[in-house]
């Protein structure tokens, strides 16, 4: 049985446009999905195509407009203690040292105040964050503060890890760091992670396997396995390998073609706003400005 299965999974978002009145925003055209537990599963998709919006769905933060998801072969009906999320922005209590903003998740089940403790140091040390215990966030860079929203997360000792382009807002060598970190944790604690991106270099380097979605609403195009081994993902040049290298460039097509989907749509968009404008000639200047600009 797979540790997380969604069918056919739909999610459509009811937009207000005035008085009883709604646009219906298709977000989720039916999703299927499995992944196997200890898997590193990527989803990879353009910009909107509806990513968090599935990731939401696995977390049970919201319930779909139809399909399932199961985890352990049990329908998610709501958040639980199996599941632990990170964001991109992190989402730490300013007013709370790292030490107690690991503690957190743990007050509601954890009843001993030393055990909580030695747990979140242990935490922050698999982070690579002991000796900084005491610090508030803002005495923190974001990596840092990424690591202690990571920490935060493996406290809980969830299954399961949803990690929404947690590493996205970093600078890229703080990112390489925490891209091989995250690795060694998730593969030494056997979780099993949804991680999403938008970089597919990223994909390719923590995937086992990396879903493709499409444009919204979003499908999963296809499902790339990644024929890395744990030792070549070790190396400082596992960029170069030819796995690494072929995996990128058959993700970069299939991408392509989502991202220049959405460019059509909004470019459609603009020009039906646009016929639809009194300022037509403007507008229409600007499109072809735009058009020469990408090449379409
Ligand atoms: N709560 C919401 N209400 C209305 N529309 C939403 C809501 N959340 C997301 N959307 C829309 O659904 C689509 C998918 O969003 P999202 O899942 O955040 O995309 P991604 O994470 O892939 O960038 C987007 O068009 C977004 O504007
Ligand atoms: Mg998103």
């Amino acid at each position: 049985m797979a540790k997380i299965e969604s069918v056919n999974v739909k999610k459509i978002f009811k937009i207000k446009k005035g008085g009883n009145q709604y646009d219906e925003l298709p977000a989720l055209g039916g999703v299927d999905l499995k992944i196997e537990q200890g898997e590193f599963m990527v989803i990879v998709g353009p910009s909107g195509c509806g990513k968090s919006t599935f990731l939401d769905l696995v977390s049970g933060l919201t319930l779909p407009d139809s399909g399932t998801i199961t985890i352990d072969g049990k329908p998610v009906t709501g958040p639980g203690l199996d599941r632990a999320i990170v964001f991109q922005q992190n989402a730490l209590f300013p007013w709370r040292t790292t030490l107690e903003n690991v503690e957190f998740g743990l007050e509601s089940t954890n009843p001993d105040r030393d055990n909580r403790r030695e747990i979140a140091l242990d935490y922050l040390s698999l982070v690579g964050l002991s000796g900084y215990h005491n610090h508030y966030p803002h005495q923190l860079s974001g990596g840092m503060k990424q690591r202690v929203s990571i920490a935060r997360a493996l406290a809980l000792n969830p299954d399961i890890m949803l990690m929404d382009e947690p590493l996205a807002a970093l600078d890229a060598q703080t990112r390489e760091f925490l891209q091989r970190d995250i690795l060694r944790i998730s593969k030494e604690s056997h979780k099993t992670v949804l991680f999403i991106t938008h970089s597919i270099d990223e994909a390719v380097f923590l995937g086992d396997k990396v879903a493709v979605m499409s444009a919204r609403p979003g499908v999963i195009k296809e499902i790339l396995d990644i024929p890395l081994t744990a030792e070549q993902r070790a190396e400082d040049d596992v960029v170069a390998t030819k796995e690494f290298v072929q995996s990128r460039l058959i993700l970069w097509k299939l991408l392509k073609e989502e991202v220049v989907k959405v460019q059509e749509s909004q470019i459609r968009f603009q020009n039906q706003a646009v016929a639809q404008s009194p300022a037509r000639g403007i507008g229409n200047g600007l499109i072809n400005a735009v058009r020469v600009l990408t090449k379409i």
